[in-house]
């Protein structure tokens, strides 16, 4: 079953309870929400309070995408604000064992994140204990950037590592995915396919989810 998860991070923040309710009834299958801390990634978002308001407005599953360092220390608080699924990136931190293990002992779903330019070797270890691996298809700090489609062949390959030792993962990918290009990361194995720009810049969210779920289906 393949998915479609909205990054509010190219929503209009003003009225984001409102964006959440449209691309919900629009077909999103999860919230995606990006939380930057200005030193792993080049800009700051939000972080709890933000995702604690927006909790109230939407049954959706949370798949809160931490693009900060060190992000053992706020699980808690992530967990508490409402996530569903939390994914750190394994360049930020160096206990990726224990972060992973204490997210999955709150309860919510845990998934590791790998940056454009970082081996598929990174996960080698970890692959097995976790839920979800998000390959970054745009160096993470942006919305609104072209995907580097050079991540392609590592995200064929991680689709035949999970396949072969890890079946319950889910892959996911996250930057740059758009109508024409959906098609590749279907081809490659993505399950999971995350997209901002494309979504919360066309002038019709209803339309284009529903143009990418027909895009998935016809693979
Ligand atoms: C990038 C973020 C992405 C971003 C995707 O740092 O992690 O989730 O919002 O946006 P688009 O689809 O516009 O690349
Ligand atoms: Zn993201």
């Amino acid at each position: 079953m393949m998915h479609i998860a909205p990054s509010i991070l190219s929503a209009d923040f003003s009225k984001l309870g409102e964006e959440i309710a449209t691309v919900e009834a629009a077909g999103a299958d999860l919230i995606h929400i990006d939380v930057m801390d200005g030193h792993f990634v080049p800009n700051l978002t939000f972080g709890p309070p933000v995702i604690a308001s927006i909790r109230k407005t939407t049954n959706l599953p949370f798949d809160v995408h931490l693009m900060i360092e060190n992000p053992e220390r706020s699980i808690q608080a992530f967990v508490d604000a409402g996530s569903d699924i939390i994914t750190i990136h394994c360049e930020a931190e160096s206990h990726l064992h224990r972060a992973i293990e204490s997210i999955q002992e709150k309860g919510v779903k845990a998934g590791v994140s790998l940056n454009p330019a970082t081996p598929l070797c990174m996960i080698d270890d970890i692959i097995e204990y976790v839920d979800y691996v998000m390959i970054m298809s745009v160096n993470p700090g942006f919305g609104g950037q072209q995907a580097i489609e050079k991540v392609l062949p590592k995200i064929e390959k991680t689709r035949k590592m999970i396949d072969s030792r890890a079946p319950h993962v889910r892959l996911e990918v996250d930057g740059g995915i758009k109508l024409d290009n959906i098609s590749s990361f279907r081809d490659a194995g993505v399950d999971i396919f995350v997209a901002g720009s494309a979504i919360f810049q066309s002038g019709d969210y209803g339309r284009t989810i529903a143009e990418m779920k027909k895009i998935l289906a016809s693979g």
